[in-house]
């Protein structure tokens, strides 16, 4: 094929086309080499074996990521500790998608309410920290109204930005969850608050959909004995911005978060 020279006009706009669709990286784990021959695929019986086992960034296997994010989490002793552990975890495939860096928490540790999103987006990416975008703006709002303002410590069950902000896959999430787990450890909340499906679906573990478990009360319960507290899923605000006449409905799961905790505070955190 004889190469073309480069139109740029066409290669800008392709770019702009690929940008308006969303894709905001390009990226493989190492840099290919394209000038050097590359040997056809395996066979497909032999892909399949080697798919047994899912290397991760730095090579670490599924449960190799899980066992070391379990090891660094239960080290950390604060909740600074445990942003520095995550910061430094090699664990998580999406560190290697282009996140520009870790995105832990924001809020208050000492609250009464974790909130648990799904995954960092752009503005977040950018900034550092969870909920800072428009969606995030519109929850500050929710909470404040509901005299909630600086109760709230937030976090994401994902703690860099999937590409093309795709929902995180629970392979991710898993890679994350002993972090999170250990956050929740150390805040001993009143309440957990579940921001959109994909984050009812890791910490619940349920595929019930999000409409019917939004507003309903359960318990997040840690295997190890070490939290327990209330948890209720509500609507993602991201959803609430495309589709204003769900705010009704998730005013409502904030004023029912409000009153369970006017309920608990009968008994003083210790
Ligand atoms: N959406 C989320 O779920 N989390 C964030 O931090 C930002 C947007």
């Amino acid at each position: 094929m004889t190469p073309q020279p480069l139109d740029t006009a066409a290669t800008e706009a392709l770019l702009a086309f690929w940008r308006d669709a969303g894709v905001d990286a390009c990226y493989l784990d190492a840099p290919v080499d394209r000038t050097v021959f590359v040997a056809p695929p395996a066979p497909l019986v032999m892909q399949k074996a080697a798919a047994t086992v899912t290397p991760l960034h730095g090579g670490m296997s599924g449960a190799d990521a899980v066992a070391e994010a379990r090891r660094v989490a239960a080290a950390a002793t604060t909740m600074d500790e445990v942003g520095e552990a995550i910061a430094a975890f090699q664990g998580c495939p999406l560190r290697a998608m282009g996140a520009r860096q870790a995105v832990f928490a924001r809020g208050n540790p000492r609250g009464s309410v974790l909130l648990i999103g799904e995954s960092p987006g752009e503005t977040e990416d950018l900034r550092g920290e969870p909920f800072v975008g428009q969606p995030g703006q519109l929850l500050d709002r929710m909470l404040a109204a509901a005299g909630l303002a600086d109760q709230a410590f937030m976090t994401n069950t994902v703690f860099w930005k999937p590409p093309g902000d795709r929902l995180p896959t629970p392979q991710e999430q898993a890679a994350c969850a002993p972090f999170l787990e250990r956050a929740f450890a150390l805040m001993q909340p009143r309440a957990v608050l579940l921001v959109g499906a994909a984050a009812a679906k890791s910490v619940l573990n349920t595929e019930e959909g999000l409409m019917k478990i939004r507003g309903q009360w359960r318990e997040w319960r840690l295997d190890d004995g070490t939290a327990a507290a209330p948890v209720m899923t509500t609507l993602h605000p991201a959803f609430l911005l495309r589709q204003p006449q769900a705010k009704r409905a998730a005013w409502a799961d904030i004023l029912s978060l409000a009153a369970r905790l006017d309920t608990a505070q009968v008994e003083p955190k210790a």
